[in-house]
């Protein structure tokens, strides 16, 4: 064997070696228990050819170590430069959500409320006939009594009959019923009725409802009440005016109209043209109402009133149709 010529020979196999496999070849090779460089050290009888092959074996041995190092550098920079993150490049998008224009205003509507010491409640949506209208002194042929007023869930003429409720007003009875006065109460939920589809009107909408009952209420009290809450809704500028009207459980009833945020009392589809928007109801509670669920209207008096969610949205945000707060297209959700 001539051991300078294995040596280079095994020194340029290491050097040349382009992975890891292949060092490990040339280790196996030339260093390897099998390769001519062991054998021959083995076979090792003078000390000549131990001085002269030790060396040889010790510098493979450091040559292989060092195309390791060399070959697993190469390797982590080449990982590190396939696997680096260009923090320049766009992030996913992650959209963030808004809150509905309906649950706005409810939240306004309950501040407001809680403001004044009132309490929330909350209330079914399924009625009955008892209490969506006989406690609340419906009289028996009032027409939205019948089916094609009301969405029936029984056959209206059973008894019990269940229903969606038409109003929030129900809640009014049941708080009466649960709880002696004093009572102020705020509550909010869907509606229900049989109504066809146009700009300003949709089969289901939402309404709030309050109720004060106490001893010495009059209604001054209800308009201060119902004033102070449409300017914490529609601010200053917007004005407020009530007119009389009839609901079977109160005596005397009004109506709050608001000036219309659209025209500005110029005249505009959305006040057809009076320059005033209708809000709801309300009034002084009925005595009969009070008898239904047994208080003593000499003893106690109150004021109720019912109005519209998604009418006090329109006002407050300039929304012309009622439709948009159903459709949940993203592209009118996303400017609230
Ligand atoms: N429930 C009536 C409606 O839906 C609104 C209303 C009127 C509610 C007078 C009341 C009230 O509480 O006192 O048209």
């Amino acid at each position: 064997m001539d051991a300078r010529a294995l040596e280079s020979e095994a020194t340029s196999a290491i050097s040349g070696s382009s992975s890891l496999e292949e060092l490990e070849a040339a280790r196996i090779r030339f260093l390897g228990r099998k390769s001519e460089l062991s054998q021959a050290l083995r076979d090792v009888r003078d000390r000549e050819t131990g001085q002269l092959l030790n060396p040889i074996k010790a510098h493979l041995e450091q040559a292989v170590e060092e195309r390791k190092n060399a070959l697993e550098r190469a390797e982590l920079d080449r990982k590190l430069a396939e696997e680096a993150v260009d923090v320049t490049l766009p992030g996913e998008e992650h959209p963030v959500g808004s809150l509905h224009p309906t649950t706005h205003i409810r939240r306004l509507v309950e501040d407001a409320f809680l403001g004044l010491g009132y309490e929330i409640v909350d209330d079914r949506e399924v009625e009955t006939v008892h209490y969506n209208f006989d406690q609340l002194a419906f009289p028996p042929a009032h027409p939205t009594r019948s089916p094609r007023d009301t969405f029936f869930i029984d056959p209206f003429f059973i008894d019990p009959a269940r229903l969606l409720r038409t109003e929030t007003s129900p809640s009014q009875i049941h708080v009466m019923e649960a709880k002696k006065p004093p009572i102020y109460m705020v509550s909010i939920g869907r509606v229900y009725r049989r109504d066809e589809i146009t700009p300003t009107r949709f089969p289901i909408f939402h309404q709030f409802e309050g109720l004060a009952v106490d001893r010495g209420i009059t209604l001054a009290d209800l308009k201060g009440t119902l004033l102070h809450v449409m300017k914490v809704l529609f601010g200053e500028d917007r004005q407020v005016r009530f007119r009389t009207h009839y609901f079977p459980f109160t005596e005397p009833s009004i109506e709050p109209d608001v000036s219309c945020p659209n025209c500005d009392f110029k005249g505009c589809r959305m006040c057809k043209f009076t320059g005033w928007i209708e809000l709801g109801g309300a009034g002084m509670v009925d005595p009969a109402v009070f008898e239904n669920v047994g208080l003593d209207p000499e003893e106690w008096s109150g004021f109720a009133f019912g109005c519209g969610l998604e009418r006090a949205a329109q006002l407050r945000y300039d929304i012309t149709e009622i439709r948009p707060f159903w459709e949940n297209d993203l592209r009118v959700l996303r400017q609230f």
